[in-house]
């Protein structure tokens, strides 16, 4: 076999099944594990952050914020829960996780502002939205 031959075939095979792969990467948490690991601890870290002093407190803040921004990203795609792939696909799903992941930013910007006070509207008015209009819609399905 020329190597031109054995080459070209090997790379189609290569692209197909890294594509394939990528479609079938698949959730490995359910929706209620995102929740209660990954949410709920970050969250607390922020709602609870009050006169913040070391950098070391400041530093946690901002490591909760980055967290809740991967939770969004996970689910953004869906949880291994059955049904929740497809619950995720729709639009209302996307648009409160992104107000969460949003909300996660503003966060950020506080942190690196180190101002509580844009610290605690982000908290407020900003991350807690997104969690009540979700669980209404979603919670009990
Ligand atoms: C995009 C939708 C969505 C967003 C945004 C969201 N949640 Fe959830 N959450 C759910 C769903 C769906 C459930 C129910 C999961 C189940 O029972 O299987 C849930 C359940 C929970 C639970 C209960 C877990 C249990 O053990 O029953 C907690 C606590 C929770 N969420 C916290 C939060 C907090 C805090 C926020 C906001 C920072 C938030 N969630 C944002 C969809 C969301």
């Amino acid at each position: 076999m020329s190597l031109k031959k054995f080459v070209l075939p090997c790379v189609a095979i290569t692209a197909l099944v890294s594509s394939i792969a990528w479609a079938q990467l698949e959730p490995e948490l359910t929706v209620k594990e995102i929740m209660n690991a990954i949410v709920t601890p970050t969250t607390s870290t922020i709602w609870g952050a009050y006169q913040l002093q070391s950098e070391e407190e400041w530093q946690e803040v901002e490591n909760a914020a980055l967290s809740v921004i991967g939770a969004a990203n996970l689910l953004s795609a869906g949880g291994a829960g059955e049904g929740e792939v497809a619950m995720a696909a729709e639009p209302d799903w996307q648009s409160y996780n992104q107000q969460m992941l949003d909300a996660a930013r503003q966060v950020l910007l506080a942190v690196a502002a180190k101002d509580e006070e844009a610290l605690f509207n982000a908290g407020n008015d900003a991350l807690y939205p997104p969690c009540e209009s979700c669980h209404q819609q979603y919670q009990q399905r």
